[in-house]
């Protein structure tokens, strides 16, 4: 199956009478990542992951038709020259739906392609719009998979809190989707370290690809994170911080050492990442509760309690804050 029949499969209406809409989707990190595929066409992973959303950190779009001859796709009110990559991969993207030409307007809150799954957000708003501006009718799963092909960590980004996106069997990606996980936890905090905003140097879909290919540790990775999500999930119910952050920490940790030891290795790690790692070890022994997460970039996004949150501003000056259950 390519990307063509899973959208034919999924919307029997036509896309005629188009009108304006806008959604906004919030961008997500993983606890338990997303490291490695079983189809890159349909971004079908060899695992589960699980994810927490970032309350209004995130992307709002805005879809309606336009005379002009090619799809325009504006970024934070900026237009997108059509020989950029992002506008290459929306618009390869809008090509799976035949639509008419659209004017596309994002507006997001997050650095774009830091490591903070600006991607994410960015699909998952496209199709909720989509869905609304054309009438399809589709429910939050069908708006998984659907966001799922345009990137895979997007089919996380259709709720707020917890979520989990099952890896699934099928050879078409119809049981690959993902669920929000219906436990709120008020005064947890994710704070985002932002080490440096710009493009990331390798994208996450050729590191992923060359560390299945080539690191001797990646045969590894499905038994840590079966155990990973086992203890997430156990600490969420049981609102164990402790198992949540520890668990968070190392899964993110191990992640990395998978593609370090890639060849060619990739590290995304800068010399300030490290020094970020150290603070938050030297916090913990100090009694301070506060872990970290690393996606695709070197910024690190921590995980505390409410109750701690001025000490580790004094450490963290610049941290942007987010309350993911207010
Ligand atoms: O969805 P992609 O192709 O941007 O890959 C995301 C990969 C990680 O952010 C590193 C992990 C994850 O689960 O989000």
């Amino acid at each position: 199956m390519n990307k063509e029949d899973v959208v034919k499969f999924l919307i029997r209406k036509t896309n005629k009478d188009i009108k304006t809409a806008r959604a906004f989707a919030p961008s997500n990190i993983a606890l338990c990542k997303y490291w490695g595929k079983r189809n890159q066409v349909l971004n079908l992973p060899n695992t589960s992951s699980f994810s927490i959303s970032l309350g209004d950190k995130g992307t709002t779009t805005e879809i309606s038709t336009t005379d002009a001859p090619n799809h325009l796709v504006f970024l934070n009110d900026q237009e997108v020259k059509n020989t950029s990559e992002l506008y290459q991969r929306l618009t390869a993207y809008l090509d799976l739906f035949s639509l008419p030409k659209l004017k596309i307007k994002t507006h997001s809150t997050i650095p774009i392609a830091a490591g903070l799954a600006s991607s994410a957000s960015g699909f998952a708003a496209l199709v909720s719009s989509l869905n609304i501006a054309c009438d399809w009718q589709l429910d939050t799963r069908e708006l998984s998979i659907l966001a799922r092909l345009g990137s895979g960590s997007a089919c996380r980004s259709l709720w707020q809190g917890f979520v989990e996106w099952h890896a699934g069997n099928k050879a078409d990606g119809m049981d690959s989707y993902a669920e929000p996980i219906l436990q709120s936890w008020p005064g947890l905090c994710i704070g985002l370290h932002i080490v440096n905003d710009k493009e990331k140097s390798i994208s996450s879909r050729v590191a992923m690809q060359r560390t299945i290919e080539t690191s001797p540790f990646y045969k590894e990775w499905p038994t840590i994170v079966e155990n990973d999500l086992a203890n997430l999930k156990h600490a969420i119910q049981s609102m164990d911080f402790t198992l949540l952050g520890e668990t968070s920490e190392a899964n993110a940790i191990a992640m990395h050492a998978t593609m370090n030891t890639a060849y060619p290795p990739i590290y995304y790690s800068l010399p300030q990442t490290l020094t970020a790692m150290q603070q938050v070890w030297n916090l913990r022994k100090k009694g301070i509760e506060v872990y970290f997460t690393q996606d695709a970039g070197p910024n690190l996004k921590l995980l505390f309690m409410d109750k701690d949150k001025a000490q580790i501003q004094k450490v963290f000056e610049q941290l942007e804050l987010v309350n993911p259950f207010n």
